[in-house]
């Protein structure tokens, strides 16, 4: 069993949980993933990994309820327990195999959307503990669901946070800014955005524009988070990938948005399940 060692609502319907799990927490790199189930009947819910603390022994997660698992993790309290906590999964970032002379001279952008900023945190964190310091947007529709605001200024270089409505700091969303430090003349040699796919294909397009390689996390299409069911099927360039398997993380500016974003809209429902299994 896997002990919630704090439960708290963070925002809105955003959800923030610190769980027991010493064997994950010693082996968690940024960007990887992992997959909790509520009790024997339970889904498989994968979720990325929001902090992680190899010393106490905890991970920290963030989500939103999506549908009838999430609802039902929701309603979980701090001394509640997980029956599994699988993990970590996926890739790490490719930075952290990068030579870390190289990476200091990197001016990289990380933007960070919604309940995405969650798992750009521990990303943000590793670089600044180990020496470099990085420019982050966190975007969010209004400033109650700005979520992470002082853990993140704790570890950017400059942290630029903005809402779609302006009732908190800039006003706009992420791809304005991104426009706006550019033009202020600001430059990137790498920008990693995580959030909702709409953000990350407008992400793309903006950057794409100002030639900034860009790098996406194809989190949300997953759905077992296995390598089994096949629905984080994501063609980046000509090739076929599994977000679970092969990522999340992967050349942004190469992915098929259409068909991913598609894919994701199907994999809702049962029924479009079912069609897509049929049609592979
Ligand atoms: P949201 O809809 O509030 O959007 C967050 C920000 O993204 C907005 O404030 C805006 O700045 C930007 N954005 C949204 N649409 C945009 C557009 N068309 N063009 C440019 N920028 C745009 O986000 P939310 O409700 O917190 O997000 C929930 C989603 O985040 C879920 O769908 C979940 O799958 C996803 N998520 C993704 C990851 C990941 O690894 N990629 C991780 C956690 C959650
Ligand atoms: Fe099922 Fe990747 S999420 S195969």
């Amino acid at each position: 069993m896997y002990k919630i060692l704090h439960a708290e609502n963070l925002a809105g319907n955003i959800f923030l949980m610190q769980v027991e799990a010493p064997r994950i927490a010693k082996h968690c790199e940024p960007g990887q993933f992992l997959i909790v189930r509520i009790d024997e009947v339970g889904e498989r819910i994968p979720l990325t990994i929001c902090d992680y603390d190899k010393e106490a022994g905890t991970i920290t997660i963030v989500f939103q309820p999506v549908g009838a698992s999430t609802e039902r993790m929701s309603h979980l309290k701090t001394g509640d327990s997980f029956i599994d906590v699988v993990g970590p999964l996926g890739q790490p970032s490719e930075f952290i195999h990068e030579d870390m002379e190289e990476l200091k001279k990197k001016k990289m952008l990380f933007v960070a959307g919604g309940v995405g900023t969650a798992p750009v945190y521990p990303q943000v964190k590793w670089l600044h503990e180990h020496g470099v310091d990085v420019d982050v947007i966190v975007g969010a529709k209004t400033k109650d669901l700005v979520i992470l605001e002082k853990e993140m200024e704790a570890v950017a270089g400059n942290l630029y946070v903005t809402t779609d409505d302006g009732s908190y700091g800039r006003h706009g969303m992420v791809t304005k800014v991104i426009e706006d430090l550019t033009a202020e003349g600001k430059q990137y040699d790498v920008c990693v955005a995580i959030g909702p796919m709409i953000m990350m294909k407008f992400c793309c397009l903006t950057t794409k524009k100002l030639n900034i390689p860009t790098i996406v996390s194809m989190n949300p299409i997953m759905v077992d988070g296995t390598g089994m069911c096949g629905a984080c099927r994501v063609v980046v360039g000509d090739e076929i990938k599994f977000a679970c398997v092969d990522g999340p993380e992967f050349d942004g500016h190469l992915i098929d948005w259409a068909q991913a974003m598609k894919r994701q809209a199907m994999y809702k429902t049962e029924e479009g399940r079912a069609l897509l299994k049929l049609r592979e």
